[in-house]
């Protein structure tokens, strides 16, 4: 943290359900807290008593290995009560609604309700009808706030700045919640996106979002200081996008040839889960001098510390939000 960074109660957020409409000012200190709690995992002793007395309910509708755990694990470092509800053996498998759930979930009084679900807006729905805050841990092919702050902590790291770098996304845009809120982060903090995907995966009006677009790798890649690919998202999918896998990682894989038009420090992430030989090539994902994926995975850990901190810093009194 700088000296200049303002306190946490400057984020007057009740909830966080997306990077749209956070200002440069709160990225900085969703970030500049994030980056105090790296060294703190990294010790033997990594438990705080910040979130003591809390409780965190993790209601994913959607399967996760990253976003899940890391959850889990922000909230037991910080000393709250983490609870996982599975919904496949909830009352959702007998056919209670969203609201109904997280009605009854509310009824328990925790403090932080961590959400994911398959359809864009259900999250900031169910923020309506809780006392709690809410965060979004992925909405349909909406938003994923806290993959873009971990994503942007990472390259802030690596490269000291996100304003005036070039980043590419490539690959499935149209579905990515995750390019979503990657391209409202890097706009809003003065960095340039560009878009590289077929046709048929760039979302209708994508200029809109003030990127550039390609559909050549060998063109879009020229001097990019970051290179973050996307998994084909075959679940919210109806029908074909490209003719077939072989197809789509000769013309849209990343291998060393087509990094090759990229700076010769371009760093490449990726969100997770990756499928090896689809849109990267298995050596280059693992190669530790060009690739940042495990890095990603180990800051979505103090991003999420950060996020419940704020979040659950950020609530009324008990006796003041009806609870
Ligand atoms: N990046 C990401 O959201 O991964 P999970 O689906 O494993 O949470």
């Amino acid at each position: 943290m700088t000296d200049s960074t303002p306190p946490i109660a400057s984020f007057t957020h009740r909830h966080l359900l997306g990077i749209e409409g956070l200002s440069p000012v709160e990225i900085e200190l969703l970030l500049d807290r994030s980056e105090s709690y790296v060294e703190q995992n990294r010790q033997a002793d990594k438990k705080k008593s910040v979130l003591r007395g809390r409780t965190i309910i993790n209601l994913f509708f959607e399967s996760s290995t990253r976003t899940r755990t890391s959850f889990e694990l922000a909230g037991k470092r910080l000393g709250g009560d983490v609870i996982n509800m599975s919904v496949s053996t909830s009352a959702v498998k007998k056919g209670e609604t969203l609201i109904d759930t997280a009605m009854t979930l509310n009824a328990m009084h925790p403090d932080v309700l961590v959400v994911r679900h398959a359809d864009s807006g259900a999250v900031k729905l169910l923020s309506e009808k809780v006392n709690c805050a809410v965060i979004n841990a992925g909405d349909g092919a909406h938003e994923h706030p806290t993959q873009a702050l971990l994503d942007a902590l990472t390259i802030r790291r690596r490269k000291g700045r996100l304003g005036g770098l070039q980043v590419a996304i490539c690959g499935d845009i149209a579905h990515s919640r995750v390019a979503r809120s990657n391209i409202h982060l890097l706009n809003t903090m003065g960095a340039r996106v560009r878009l590289i995907a077929p046709r048929t995966l760039i979302p209708v009006q994508a200029e809109r979002l003030g990127c550039e677009v390609f559909h050549s790798m060998a063109d879009g890649l020229v001097d990019c200081d970051i290179v973050m690919m996307l998994r084909l998202q075959t679940e919210r999918m109806k029908g074909n996008y490209f003719p077939s896998i072989r197809e789509y990682f000769r013309f849209f894989g990343l291998d060393y040839d087509k990094l090759s038009r990229a700076k010769p420090d371009a760093l490449i992430m990726h969100p997770g889960p990756m499928n090896r030989g689809v849109e990267i090539d298995s050596e280059l994902a693992d190669d530790i001098e060009r690739s940042a994926i495990r890095e990603q995975v180990e800051m979505g850990v103090a991003v999420r510390m950060a996020c419940l901190e704020i979040m659950a810093g950020n609530l009324p009194d008990p006796w003041q939000r009806n609870d």
